[in-house]
Formats: C-alpha cells, sequence, structure tokens
C-alpha cells in the first residue's frame, strides 16, 4: 500500500476540524493544506487556542479531522480502522507532551518499557532497549527512580525516551519544555535537534518558547484557523 512517488512524509490536505459543544460548533481549523518531509523540523506557533494542539494531534493520528485527510508517505491513515490506527502509531510516531505523563507506580526504566511491551515485545528485550535509551538521556543509574524521585529535566527526558523507544520516524512535542526552567529547557531543545541529527527523527514541535521556535529552519504560524 506504500506510495513511493510521495515525496512528503506527511502531508495535511484540506484538513478542517470542527468542535461541537452543545448547541454551538467552533470552527478550529478551516482548510489547512502543508506537507513535511522526512527529516524535516517544524515547529508551530500561533496564539493560545488558535489550534496547535488541534493540528498536531490530528497530524499525530491522535484526534480524526472533520474533513480533510492526513497522508502519510503517501496514504490515508483514517482510512485505517482504529485498532489499525493504534498500531500505526505506536510503529511511526512518539509524543512528548508538557507534563510527562509518566505512571507514578512505575520505575522510569518500566514507564520506558511500555510501549515496547504494549507492541507486544518480550520483556527481556524491552527491558535491554529502555536501558539503552535511559543511558542515552544521561540517566542510566535512575533506572529503578519513581517519578516522585526524578526532577523536571529528568522526567522529560525519561518521557522522551519512551516515546523514542519504539523508534519512531515523526516525534511529536506539545510544549514539551513548558514546565522547565531555562536551563532544563535548553537542554531539552538541544536534545531534540541531536536527535533529529543523530537518528533522522521527523520533529514537529509546538512551542510558546520564541528562543526555541528561532532554531527551527521551518515555523508555521495557526492563526484564525489556518496557516500563515
Ligand atoms: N475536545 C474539544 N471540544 C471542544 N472544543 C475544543 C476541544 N479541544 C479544543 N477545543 C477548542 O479548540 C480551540 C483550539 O484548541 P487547541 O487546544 O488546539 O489550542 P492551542 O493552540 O493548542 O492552545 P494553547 O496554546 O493554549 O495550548 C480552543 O478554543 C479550544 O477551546
Ligand atoms: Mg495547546
Amino acid at each position: 500500500m506504500v506510495n513511493d512517488s510521495s515525496a512528503c512524509m506527511i502531508e495535511v490536505k484540506n484538513v478542517v476540524k470542527n468542535y461541537v459543544t452543545g448547541s454551538s460548533e467552533l470552527e478550529v481549523l478551516k482548510d489547512v493544506s502543508f506537507g513535511i518531509n522526512a527529516g524535516e523540523a517544524v515547529c508551530l506557533l500561533g496564539a493560545s487556542g488558535a489550534g496547535k494542539s488541534t493540528l498536531l494531534q490530528i497530524m499525530g493520528t491522535l484526534d480524526r479531522p472533520t474533513s480533510g485527510q492526513v497522508l502519510y508517505r503517501g496514504d490515508d491513515v483514517f482510512a485505517l480502522n482504529d485498532e489499525k490506527l493504534s498500531l500505526f502509531r505506536n510503529q511511526k510516531m512518539g509524543f512528548v507532551f508538557q507534563f510527562h505523563h509518566l505512571i507514578q507506580e512505575m520505575t522510569a526504566l518500566e514507564n520506558i518499557m511500555l510501549p515496547s511491551l504494549i507492541a507486544g515485545d518480550d520483556t527481556s528485550s524491552s527491558r535491554a532497549e529502555a536501558l539503552k535509551w535511559l543511558e542515552f538521556m544521561g540517566l542510566g543509574d535512575r533506572a529503578e527512580h519513581f517519578p516522585h524521585q526524578l526532577s523536571g529535566g529528568e522526567l522529560q527526558r525519561v518521557a522522551i525516551a519512551r516515546a523514542l523507544i519504539k523508534k519512531p520516524e515523526v516525534l511529536f512535542a506539545d510544549e514539551p519544555t513548558g514546565n522547565l526552567d531555562s536551563e532544563n529547557s535548553r537542554k531539552i531543545q538541544d536534545l531534540f535537534f541531536q536527535l533529529r541529527d543523530q537518528l533522522g527523527l521527523t520533529l514537529i514541535v509546538v512551542t510558546h518558547d520564541m528562543a526555541f521556535a528561532e532554531k527551527f529552519p521551518r515555523v508555521f504560524k495557526v492563526k484564525d484557523g489556518r496557516l500563515a
């Protein structure tokens, strides 16, 4: 089903997203179209409520558009049923959010292993892979720490390791430094570009931090439901 004639890794085509709440309908995205190539680093900017997270979630297949398509290497991802779409997402995409969303009852290592276990990988290879990522993040000696025993920057590094364990092609991040002090924020920013350079990851990042946004070769502004 792969269509190799498509140069774009992700193509957003005429995406419209409306939210219906009670008797009112909110048009959040009004006919958004653009493409992202493999290995690109793209930043989404815009005012609060502009629709950045909505667009990121649709590109990341976490939410379906009201109309329009998202093509991944030429294939319409929303043609897949929910089960196949989850599998696709687990294999191709990693997510990092403002808050780490780690499971409090699990150690750092167990949190990182989770996507691998969900994918059906065996425990020992999941553990070895998780340990490799913890070490990559400079946290090899924090494997048995629970989230409440880690600092903010460490928590976010564990969340990034969890996003990477299934070797995604695209890393989506929604305000990944929004909860960090300036020093940790800069370290996480540098880490994202290191991941793109070393792993060839495609980066799609929402941020309010202009210093972070300026590091991206491509910046899209979401305004009035369209890209400016
Ligand atoms: N599930 C939902 N149901 C109804 N309205 C929603 C829903 N999710 C988001 N919205 C509305 O859609 C608009 C866009 O929300 P979104 O979260 O995409 O904004 P954002 O650009 O990410 O803002 P912020 O910078 O504050 O995170 C907002 O006005 C919000 O109130
Ligand atoms: Mg948001």
